[in-house]
């Protein structure tokens, strides 16, 4: 009898991708290159726009849906004849930073419905270890009136893209692969091979690919939040953290992080699963939940050292108006999804400052929609601090002279938080992380 990978690569059966985001669309893209796809999204607009070769997340050009053996739908009897289901719907955290599973457990749900005997389901989606195992299979059970691991297997394979990131691509980066026995481990591995160029590590189980993703977020997370608080302690020294790090980073083994605001949907979020899973364990995370709050706090921090700073040139918060250039959560991205630059405007609107906001790449009306305010068109020329919180490429050519431009005197201050200009501020006044 024929394998599941074998009847997928002869095109008997059908692959499905559940949630067409960031990570799901090129995924499924690629695979329609050598099988047949099934893209299932529960958003009809964006399954529209995906018909219409537009990838919604903007990370796409056209070209990519081309040539590509893959049917978008919103439907679920379209999955009629799928046997290997891919999960890649989002995993965010609740207002109380705890494990938000409600798209998990939705796909898992739809998954349920069309489940045989037989079918394999792989879960994409970053999560804590035994979430898969704990959570998702019972719903799949249920839904399906199956029994796991007799009638349909299960595997987990992390995501490892980098949004905005051409050279780091699916292809080109080896994938952690895992099942749930020998045969499917192998089976699993087997059908990401096709896509993955780099090739795939076969994990030991399921658990052990789960903590790998995690970790691999949580190590980012702890490492920038340490730069962060010596970025604080730096700043109280008088001494530039770009320059200690300049200096630091020419011995051999010393780690090239750097401060910053995290944001975004993974290295700000994943940890939060991690120290969740801890507590349930009843152990108490604490380096992992001091980096967190280290980073959580640092966009306040930005605000509170703008604000101290225009003081000390005379300027009353109350009657200040600061440019921040950049909403995204990171350069050269549209998405702005938990983006910390929010917080550096909470911050200076405490202290009465008028905030304007500018972002090439951001879209105003979704700016509108999750944060309440929208982005300027264009910066006026009577700003008494310029705070560059995000290093878009099209900032890199700015001369003094083109901030001067927008600054109200020569007084006006420049806060570089990933220290872009370093070197280049002569004569206006310059701080960095
Ligand atoms: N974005 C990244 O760079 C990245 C990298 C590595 C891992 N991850 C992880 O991958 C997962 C997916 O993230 P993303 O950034 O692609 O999310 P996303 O928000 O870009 O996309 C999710 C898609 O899933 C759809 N969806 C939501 N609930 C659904 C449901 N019940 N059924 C079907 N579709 C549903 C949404 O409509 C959306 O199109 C998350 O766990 C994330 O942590 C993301």
């Amino acid at each position: 009898m024929s394998s599941i990978y074998e009847k997928l690569v002869k095109k008997e059966t059908k692959l499905a991708v559940i949630g067409l985001g960031y990570v799901g669309l090129p995924i499924a893209l690629e695979f329609a290159k050598k099988i047949k796809v099934v893209g299932f999204d529960i958003n009809a607009k964006r399954v529209e726009m995906m018909k219409n070769k537009i990838d919604p997340s903007n990370e796409l050009e056209s070209s990519a849906f081309d040539g590509c053996d893959i049917e978008f739908t919103a439907n679920i009897h379209d999955m009629k004849d799928v046997t290997f289901f891919i999960v890649a719907v989002p995993t965010p955290i609740d207002a109380s930073n705890l494990p938000d599973l409600t798209p998990l457990i939705g796909a898992s749900r739809t998954v349920g419905k069309v489940l045989k005997k037989g079918d394999y389901v792989v879960y994409e989606s970053t999560v804590y270890p035994g979430c898969t195992e704990e959570d998702c299979i019972p719903i799949l059970e249920a839904e399906s009136g199956l029994k796991f691991p007799g009638d349909f297997k299960v595997g987990y394979s992390p995501e490892r893209i980098n949004p905005g990131d051409k050279v780091h691509t699916l292809s080109s980066i080896v994938k952690v692969t895992s099942g749930c026995d020998a045969e499917s481990s192998e089976q699993v591995a087997k059908v990401y091979e096709l896509v993955v160029t780099a090739g795939v590590h076969r994990a030991a189980s399921i658990k052990v690919a789960e903590a790998a993703k995690i970790i691999e977020n949580t190590q980012r997370d702890v490492n920038i939040a340490l730069i962060n608080e010596l970025s604080i302690i730096f700043n109280r020294l008088g001494i530039n953290t770009y320059d200690v790090l300049d200096a630091a980073g020419t011995k051999w083994n010393f780690l090239k992080f750097q401060p910053g605001l995290v944001g975004g949907h993974c290295i700000g979020v994943d940890p939060y699963y991690l120290t969740h899973k801890a507590k349930q364990l009843g152990y108490h995370a604490k380096i992992i939940n001091s980096g967190r709050y280290v980073n959580d706090s640092m966009g306040f921090y930005v605000g509170k050292q703008t604000v101290k700073k225009m003081i000390g040139h005379g300027v009353n918060p109350m009657e200040s108006k600061v440019l921040i250039m950049g909403a995204t959560f990171k350069e050269d991205v549209s998405d702005i999804r938990n983006s910390k630059v929010v917080n550096v405007i909470s911050e200076l609107e405490s202290f009465a400052c008028k905030v304007d906001v500018i972002d090439p790449h951001a879209d105003s009306e979704e700016v509108k929609h999750e944060y309440g305010f929208t982005l300027c068109e264009k910066p006026t020329n009577d700003y008494d601090a310029i705070i560059i919180a995000v290093n878009h490429k099209e900032y890199a050519n700015y001369s003094e002279a083109d901030l001067r431009k927008m600054l109200k005197s020569d007084k006006g201050l420049i806060v570089d938080l990933k220290g872009i200009y370093k070197g280049k501020i002569k004569n206006l006044d310059y701080w960095s992380l």
